[in-house]
């Protein structure tokens, strides 16, 4: 962690809270997803990645009930607080809705946080970049949660199943677990083969060889994100329950696409049976490319991606022209091995493999083409894999 980062942590809280004797220091990264997308909801397979940019608590406990907050992110919002004691989602709370969220359900399920806190929060991702923000938020809570109230028992998994269930329940978000699941349960300069089904998962070294992960920021406001997000889930689970009528299946990752096109005829609505055929295919892809990846095929790999992000442009729809010129323009160039948008889509950020050597003539490149196609100015950050949420230690 960079110094100017603690002591800018440090700086707030006294500013905000006032002295302490000592303060905790906790960090959950966000994540990027390499392939694999729109398939956890659908059970299928996910291969995201932790990233080394995240979000950083510095913590002091309470004696009372009040948890105040402050982010560094967000100043206009000022301190925020909520008392343990009414754990409801508040529209007024703002982005302290997340880690309230977390603190409800995590009481439900008898991990109670048992007195205030003072925090001062930090994110070094970008907001609403599609780099899961909001997920490493909870995660960061849970992981606070499970400090004070000494519960070394809860594990990763089981964290990042509460903190999904507080982004669907209390935020009002479908969304699925792997962005919960990457960041509670990541490990440096490994990516995790998660199976949504059964939540099986297995760490993939991420060995890139003379190639490096680039991220590319789109800079569009999401807007609907959210609205869309849930609309794409509820088309595939109205499609999975015609394929139920005949098929005994929980999900539609258990289908592959022969098993898919056999039974074509059940599914009425043509848009449908396209977002379906998506998430089959991208789950079968994903399989593929780790295999490749894992014979060092990195090419193939690289393909894979480029067929992802074709397959979420025309059949899942979830794209948009910021996305597909980044990702366009990223084909273009010699050095790109794979690009594809990461995350929900719809604006958002794009990953793309790159080699090394060629990078910085890339980004120009890149930068260039989508501010002539779009006449936005796209982010780029170049970032390494690292571990899940942890306590960092304390600051004297
Ligand atoms: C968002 C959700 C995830 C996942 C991706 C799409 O990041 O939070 O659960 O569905 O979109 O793959």
């Amino acid at each position: 962690m960079q110094d100017n980062i603690q002591q800018q942590l440090v700086h707030e809280f006294v500013t905000r809270f006032g002295n302490k004797d000592s303060l905790d220091l906790f960090f959950a990264p966000g994540r990027v997803n390499l392939i694999g997308e729109h398939t956890d909801y659908n059970g299928g397979n996910v291969f995201p990645c932790a990233l080394n940019i995240g979000t950083y608590a510095l913590v002091a406990p309470r004696m009372d009930n009040i948890v105040r907050g402050y982010s560094i992110n967000f100043p206009e919002q000022g301190v925020i607080e909520f008392n343990l004691n009414e754990l409801v989602n508040n529209p007024q709370h703002n982005w302290l809705n997340y880690p309230k969220g977390v603190v409800q359900v995590l009481q439900e399920y008898g991990y109670p946080l048992l007195h205030g806190l003072d925090i001062v929060f930090y994110g070094t991702i970008p907001n609403g970049a599609g780099l899961s923000s909001s997920a490493s938020i909870e995660v960061l809570m849970a992981t606070i949660i499970k400090h004070y109230g000494n519960y070394s028992h809860l594990d990763g998994v089981t964290i990042s199943r509460y903190c999904q269930q507080a982004e669907n329940q209390f935020i009002g978000v479908n969304c699925g677990i792997m962005d919960q699941f990457a960041i509670a349960m990541g490990k440096t300069a490994h990516a995790i083969l998660l199976d949504c089904n059964t939540l099986n998962y297995q760490y993939a070294p991420l060995e890139l060889g003379e190639n490096i992960l680039v991220i590319a920021n789109t800079n569009k406001k999401r807007g609907l994100a959210d609205s869309k997000y849930n609309e794409r889930r509820a088309e595939c689970d109205h499609a999975l329950s015609e394929l139920q009528s005949k098929l005994a299946i929980k999900s539609l990752c258990e289908l592959d696409l022969a098993a898919l096109e056999a039974n074509q005829h059940l599914v009425t609505n043509p848009i449908e049976y396209r977002r379906i055929y998506h998430a089959i295919s991208e789950n079968q892809r994903t399989l593929k490319a780790v295999a490749a990846l894992q014979q060092n095929d990195l090419v193939t790999f690289g393909q894979l991606m480029n067929q992802s992000h074709i397959s979420l442009r025309d059949d899942y729809a979830v794209t948009g022209k910021e996305l597909d010129s980044l990702v366009a323009n990223a084909w273009q160039h010699p050095a790109c091995i794979g690009s594809r948008m990461t995350g929900a889509g719809f604006g958002g950020c794009t990953v793309s493999l790159v080699r090394q050597e060629l990078v910085a003539d890339f980004i120009h490149s890149v930068r260039a083409g989508y501010l002539n196609d779009t006449g936005l100015e796209a982010d780029f950050y170049i970032v390494n894999v690292g571990n899940g949420a942890a306590f960092l230690g304390a600051i004297r």
